[in-house]
């Protein structure tokens, strides 16, 4: 099944990049937020970033006219019923999710295939809840969307192969390696990316290292492009918690998915990385202030 017209619902920072890159690759994009005023911010997100990649010559700049001009703007989830694909990137609530898919069971066509990009939560839960499990895949992309070549395919317990060929086409269309991965918790990457953030808070909580140590032994030592803690800012650590949090209450006997008290502290304090300006780091914007 050729994916060509695409439904994004949320339009955030991944959901925005999620349209994004499929109206790069060709895709019709409707994307469907509560308000204009969301929509508009996710929008101006995306011109951006089409700006940013026009500036730094790896867009033309009539294919980022052509890239605008493929997405539409709605506020309405009924604009969405004739869509092949519809990703769902709204906030991390298993019931907005279930109550989200539902709805959409009962306006699109019988062949759309609905995915989520949780990354916390059960895929099979919210297939069971779209009335169509066979349909249903789980899509998740990382983030910046824009620049991240991975995407995940989950197949859930009833995901016909037929719905995960037609996921994988469509993550090599919008330019991502797909890889295939069991409806467990946190997948692949997340799985082991998750626990090695929370080892290195846990690690400046016991006053084993500095942050900054921390993350340049990663750098230098193992060359990644950046160390855990100023990653965890990147992701958030509200987000980080929120997934762990998810998790230890799944499965309380695995102290890997116990989060730290130092973690709890800081998203109370508000120090919830870059979008708060605050939390291992100081941010500006995208980048750690010097
Ligand atoms: N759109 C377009 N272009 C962008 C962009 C965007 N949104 N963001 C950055 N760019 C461009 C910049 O302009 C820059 O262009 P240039 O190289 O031509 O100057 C280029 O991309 C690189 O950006 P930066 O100079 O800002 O910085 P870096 O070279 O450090 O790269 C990075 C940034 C790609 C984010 C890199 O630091 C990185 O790979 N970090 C790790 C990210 C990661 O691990 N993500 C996964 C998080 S886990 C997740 O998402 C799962 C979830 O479920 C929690």
């Amino acid at each position: 099944m050729d994916i060509r017209k695409v439904g994004v619902v949320g339009c955030g920072l991944m959901g925005s990049g999620i349209a994004q890159v499929a109206a790069m690759a060709g895709c019709d994009v409707v994307v469907s937020e509560e308000s204009r005023e969301l929509l508009d911010k996710g929008f101006a997100r995306i011109h951006g970033s089409l700006a940013k990649l026009v500036e730094k010559g790896k867009l033309a700049a009539p294919d980022a006219e052509k890239t605008k001009a493929r997405l539409k703007a709605t506020t309405a989830l009924g604009d969405l019923k004739e869509c092949d694909l519809v990703i769902e990137v709204i906030v991390e609530n298993l019931d907005a999710k279930k109550k989200l898919f539902a709805e959409l069971g009962r306006l699109c066509k019988k062949e759309t295939i609905f995915a989520s990009n949780t990354s916390s939560f059960p895929i099979c839960e919210m297939a069971e809840a779209s009335g169509r499990p066979e349909r249903f895949v789980g899509l998740h992309f990382f983030n910046p969307v824009q620049l991240m070549k991975l995407v995940e395919v989950i197949q859930a317990k009833k995901t016909s192969s037929e719905v995960v060929a037609a996921a994988r086409a469509f993550g090599e269309k919008v330019g991502k390696t797909p890889i295939l991965a069991k409806d467990t918790p946190g997948f692949v990457v997340n799985r082991l990316l998750v626990p090695l953030l929370h080892e290195a808070v846990l690690m400046v909580e016991r006053g084993d290292a500095t942050a900054k140590d921390v993350d340049t032994g990663m750098e230098l030592g193992c060359g990644h492009p950046m160390g855990p803690l100023k990653l965890l800012d990147y992701v958030g650590l509200d987000t980080t918690l929120f997934i762990m949090d998810g998790w230890y209450q799944r499965y309380p006997a695995d102290p890997m998915f116990k989060p730290s008290e130092l973690l709890k502290r800081m998203v109370k304090e508000g120090k919830l990385g870059r979008k708060s300006g605050r939390g291992f780091y100081e941010w500006e914007g995208d980048k750690v202030k010097a």
